[in-house]
């Protein structure tokens, strides 16, 4: 896994930012993996800034996103396909057909859930995979379990992710309690990962999912058996790692 540390949030969102751009460059038709959240709004931040400025162009990639939640539909102002537009493909060159999330509102979610599968793999799977990290280890919704996550899934939020997340809703009754999610198959099979982290509140679970036992306890430590990893993390999140000099 190759490690950036960087002074600040700014930064790092910067250093995502260059990256997915240069591969909107190399390969102007790429599959990109895209996060919600709030570590990622400064990445998508710097891309729509980049985009502006005439310096990459979306016109050709197409996107996936991690997870949606479930009983949300696109207008809903919480949901994830809402989020998206907003914050990134609203404005961007990108057309918006191109752009895909699993479908919350789905009536049959099996089907739903081989139908996102199946949409990666006939789209040559995905070229580059934004990640955030959850403060329990989780990378999209795959919570700590005792085994790890194949394809799209359902998932139950645990409490702490509920919890988390409560902030984006009017009372944590709004909240969600199921989503759906990619799966650690098409995580994994992405070519390239960039996976951003920022905060003290992060530091221990990030220094988990880096340098601790690979196990789906800490749903993020699998990303230490994929081969092209780039950690992007501001100070305060390599607070543990920077201490125990292991960067
Ligand atoms: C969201 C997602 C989640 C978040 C994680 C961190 O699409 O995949 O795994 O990346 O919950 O969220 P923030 O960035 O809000 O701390």
């Amino acid at each position: 896994m190759k490690i950036i540390k960087t002074k600040c949030y700014d930064e790092m969102s910067r250093h995502a930012a260059n990256i997915i751009a240069a591969q909107a460059i190399i390969k102007p038709t790429s599959l990109f993996g895209f996060a919600t959240g709030s570590t990622p709004l400064g990445t998508y931040k710097a891309l729509i800034e980049k985009n502006k400025a005439g310096d990459v162009d979306f016109s050709g990639c197409k996107t996936v996103n991690l997870d949606e939640y479930v009983g949300l539909s696109g207008d809903n102002e919480q949901s994830y396909y809402y989020y998206m537009h907003k914050n990134l493909f609203s404005q961007i060159n990108i057309n918006p057909a191109n752009t895909h999330l699993p479908n919350g509102k789905a009536k049959d979610i099996d089907a739903e859930l081989k139908a996102y599968d199946a949409l990666i793999a006939s789209m040559g799977g995905i070229d580059l995979q934004l990640l955030g990290l959850g403060h329990d280890g989780h990378i999209g919704f795959n919570e700590p379990a005792d085994h790890f996550s194949k394809g799209t899934n359902c998932v139950e939020l645990t409490e702490m992710t509920i919890e988390a997340n409560k902030r984006f809703f009017a009372s944590i009754d709004d909240v969600p309690r199921k989503a759906i999610t990619m799966g650690m198959r098409e995580i994994m099979q992405a070519k390239k990962i960039v996976f951003i982290v920022s905060g003290k509140d992060k530091a221990e679970i990030l220094y988990k999912s880096v340098f601790g036992k690979i196990t789906p306890e800490v749903p993020a430590s699998i990303l230490q058996l994929h081969p092209d990893v780039t950690l992007i993390a501001d100070e305060a999140a390599m607070k543990i790692i920077t201490e125990k000099g292991l960067a």
